[in-house]
Formats: structure tokens, C-alpha cells, sequence
């Protein structure tokens, strides 16, 4: 004995009242419940525009189960994350790489928490071994043929944006002395001639972690016209006797060939430090042919400026300071309540939010916090963000609740570095080298 045909009677009432919303619901139910997917699905297509979006995805992932792809292409919309998300993966079951690939970009677009890293990886090909430019280190990362060689190095090395001044929150007074002191210089070299004034020299900076020492270096890279070398550590020092001196030199020559150009070295105390402190007699040569190069300067130095940057300027020797060498010392001092406020719009921008974010009180609220900080408290608030998006499976926007959140768990950096630099300002002040960090000292606290 065969069941009875209950969609049967269905069908026959739906050929004749074929405006009848509420059945064609009822009939995709009774379909699905008695797993006659395909049949709906050639039945329906006659009635696609009286199946609500969510039937129609209903609809659409059950024939994508059935493995029926090209028939769930008909009924899932092409509009809405989700069913974007079934679109690419029944396109990409057919074949249809790059308009799965569009799909996919879709969806995810509009709900990120839709992301489905298995399918991107399918989406993207297979998985291949690249090695690192050259480096020796081999990196696995995904890729096929049709990755552009930029996005691979894009996946080994972090993309570096161009950051100029406009990026860097406050520190009015600083951006103002590397105006004058690097940008002007270069871009009105006839102006400087006129005045018989060099351009060049060097500018140190120093101040507590997080503030924006090696930021304010990059921004300059990014304001000035000169050709910018940003001088690791790495590749002064070397194991061998003489060739860190040797390579120095080299980088020194290097500068003076292409200016105008800009030398910074970041962590200057790694190739300065003081010589008493030094037992290795090495490094002692090291910070001498340092010397000598800025000094070099002094006689055929035109268009070529050493930037510098440190946080411990206490182990930084002396001799760095005379005039013509490191003649320009500046304090990068954390950021008042205006640039805590800039910094904070800085980081929210481009991020979602929802409500009014009330700026002000966090800025207030912050009295001691690094830039580097500050931005801590910021992706806390982010994290718990994603988390709560991916719990919810919708975006969950940054709100007002979740900052402050954010902020109660998060603790100044700086202090300590102030606390050692107020001691070095009491009792080590050699020249009022160190006069401005008491003058912020003094004023500090206060709004
Ligand atoms: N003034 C600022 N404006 C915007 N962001 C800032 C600022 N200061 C710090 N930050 C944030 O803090 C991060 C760390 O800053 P940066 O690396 O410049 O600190 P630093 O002074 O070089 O510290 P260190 O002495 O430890 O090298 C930056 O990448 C940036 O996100
Ligand atoms: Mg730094």
C-alpha cells in the first residue's frame, strides 16, 4: 500500500488560487517535513514571487543540501548576507570560482560574522608554500596562481601605511620643531641658502614608551620629500670586530649620496650608549665612529638630518648632545586631555559605533595614559565587541558602555618611566638637559 500523495492536493489547490500566499507557505513546509525537496523546488518555481526572502532561503539551503545547486541559485536571493553566503557556496560547487568568490565578498561585507574561513580557503585555492622573499624563512601561507604577488607579501609582511602628520594625535609643539627643523629645510633649500643656514643636523627625541617617538619618525618619512632611512638595530651590530663601524660608515655614505635624505634610528641607545657603561670595548669604538660620523657632517653634512629616538636618554652618552651632533633635544611627554581626545577620534574612526561616545570623559579620565595605552583601552573594547558579534552572529557596534568597560580595566604606562626621569631631572640635570620633563612634571595632573 502507497502513502497517500499529500502534496498532491496541495498542488491542485494552488493551480487554481494561485494568489494564495499563506498556502504556498504551508505547501514548502509540508514539502520539506516530508523531505520532497527537489519536487518543490520544480513545483515553486512557477511561484518564486509570492515565497517571502525567508522562505526562499529556507528553500534555497535545503536543495543545496540535496546537492541540487543550480536549482537553489532560483530561490535564494541575491540580496541579504546569508543567502549570498548559500549563493557562493552553490556557485562554487558549480564551478563558477569568481562569481563564489563576488558572493562571498557580499556576504561577509554585510555581516562579518558570517565569515567562514573552510570556504574562503576553498574560494582562494590550494594551499601553497612561498618563500619569503629571499629571507630564508619559509612561510606557509594560502595562495594560488592568481594571487598577485603584492598580496603575498602583503599576507608575510604587515602592510605599512603612509602616516603623516594628520595621524599623530597633539603634540603640536614637536610637530612644529620638525617642521622647521626637517621639513622646511628641504623643501625651501633657496630661503636657507640665502640665510647661509644649514639644513641637517640632528634631532633626538626621547620620552616614556607607547608616546609616539617612532610614530612621529614615521609621520616625518611621510611629510618629507627626502629620501627616509629607517636604521634597524640589526643592521648596524654586527659579531664580527670592526664591521659595525664598517656598516655605519656605510649607511652614513649612503645618505650623503642621495640627499637630501633623512637618517633615523630608532632605539638609538642600542648603538649610543654610554661608553662608561660599555665593558665591551667593541661597542666603545662603536659610539666613537658614531660621533665621528655626525661630526663628518659637520664639514660636507648639508641636506643629510639625523633623527633620532630613545626612552632611556640617561644611557645615551653625553657626547651625543654637543652642537652639531644631536644639537636639537625634545621631550615627547604623554598626551594632555585635547591630544588624548584627538588620539581617541583617531583610533574610532572607520570603526563601527552605535550611540553617542562620550570622548570627553575617557580623555578626562586618562591622565597619564600613553598614546599606546590609550589605544589598549580601545581594542579591548573592540575584542569584547567581536565576541559579542560572533556570539549574536550580527555585528555588535562599539558603544559608549563598552569603552568605559574597557577603560576601568586599563592602567597608565608611564608612570614609572616619570618617576625614574624625575630622578635623573633632581639629581643628573647636567645643562638642564632634562628641564622639560620637570616643567611637565610640574604642570602634570592638572587638566
Ligand atoms: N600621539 C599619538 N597619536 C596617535 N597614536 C599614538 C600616539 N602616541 C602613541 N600612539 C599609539 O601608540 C603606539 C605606540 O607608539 P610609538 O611606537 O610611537 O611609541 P614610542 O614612543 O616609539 O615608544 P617606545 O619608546 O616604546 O619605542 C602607536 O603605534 C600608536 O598606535
Ligand atoms: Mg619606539
Amino acid at each position: 500500500m502507497t502513502t497517500p500523495d499529500i502534496l498532491l492536493p496541495i498542488e491542485s489547490t494552488l493551480n487554481e488560487n494561485p494568489g494564495n500566499g499563506a498556502l504556498v507557505s504551508a505547501y514548502l513546509e509540508t514539502a520539506l517535513a516530508t523531505h520532497q525537496t527537489q519536487r518543490a523546488g520544480q513545483f515553486l518555481a512557477a511561484y518564486l514571487n509570492q515565497l517571502g526572502i525567508p522562505l526562499r532561503l529556507k528553500l534555497g539551503r535545503a536543495l543545496c543540501d540535496e546537492g541540487l545547486y543550480a536549482e537553489a541559485l532560483e530561490f535564494l536571493p541575491e540580496e541579504g548576507a546569508e543567502s549570498q553566503l548559500w549563493r557562493a557556496r552553490a556557485l562554487l560547487a558549480m564551478g563558477q570560482r569568481s562569481e563564489a568568490t563576488d558572493a562571498y565578498y557580499h556576504a561577509v561585507a554585510e555581516n562579518p560574522t558570517l565569515e567562514d574561513f573552510a570556504l574562503k580557503s576553498e574560494l582562494d585555492g590550494r594551499v601553497v608554500r612561498i618563500d619569503a622573499a629571499r629571507n630564508a624563512a619559509r612561510v606557509t601561507s594560502i595562495a594560488n596562481e592568481e594571487t598577485r604577488e603584492s598580496d603575498v607579501m602583503r599576507l608575510i609582511q604587515p602592510e605599512q601605511r603612509r602616516i603623516v602628520f594628520a595621524d599623530v594625535g597633539g603634540l603640536d609643539e614637536i610637530k612644529k620643531q620638525i617642521r622647521r627643523r626637517i621639513l622646511t629645510p628641504f623643501q625651501k633649500p633657496t630661503l636657507f641658502q640665502r640665510f647661509a643656514k644649514k639644513a641637517g643636523g640632528g634631532v633626538l627625541m626621547y620620552g616614556p614608551p607607547g608616546c609616539g617617538k617612532t610614530l612621529l619618525a614615521r609621520a616625518t618619512a611621510g611629510e618629507c620629500g627626502a629620501t627616509f632611512y629607517n636604521v634597524q638595530v640589526s643592521d648596524v651590530l654586527d659579531m664580527y670586530i670592526g664591521e659595525s663601524e664598517r656598516k655605519l660608515h656605510a649607511l652614513f655614505d649612503q645618505a650623503r649620496r642621495n640627499k637630501p635624505a633623512v637618517l633615523f634610528f630608532d632605539e638609538v641607545e642600542a648603538l649610543g650608549g654610554k661608553r662608561q657603561y660599555n665593558r665591551e670595548a667593541t661597542s666603545a669604538k662603536l659610539v666613537s665612529q658614531f660621533l665621528a660620523e655626525l661630526d663628518g657632517f659637520a664639514q660636507d653634512n648639508d641636506g643629510v638630518l639625523i633623527l633620532a629616538a630613545t626612552n632611556v636618554p640617561w644611557a645615551v652618552d653625553p657626547a651625543f648632545r654637543r652642537p652639531g651632533r644631536f644639537d636639537r633635544v625634545l621631550f615627547v611627554p604623554p598626551p594632555d586631555q585635547a591630544a588624548r581626545r584627538d588620539i581617541l577620534a583617531g583610533l574610532m574612526s572607520n570603526r563601527p559605533t552605535s550611540g553617542p561616545i562620550d570622548l570627553d570623559f575617557i580623555a578626562r579620565n586618562t591622565s597619564g595614559f600613553s598614546g599606546a595605552d590609550i589605544a589598549d583601552v580601545v581594542e579591548t573594547a573592540v575584542d569584547e565587541a567581536i565576541e559579542a558579534s560572533i556570539d549574536r552572529g550580527e555585528e555588535v557596534p562599539l558603544t559608549d558602555a563598552l569603552l568605559k568597560f574597557a577603560l576601568k580595566q586599563a592602567r597608565s604606562t608611564t608612570l614609572e618611566w616619570l618617576s625614574t626621569a624625575r630622578n635623573y631631572a633632581r639629581y643628573a640635570n647636567e645643562g638642564g638637559q632634562y628641564d622639560e620633563v620637570l616643567d611637565f612634571l610640574k604642570t602634570f595632573g592638572k587638566p
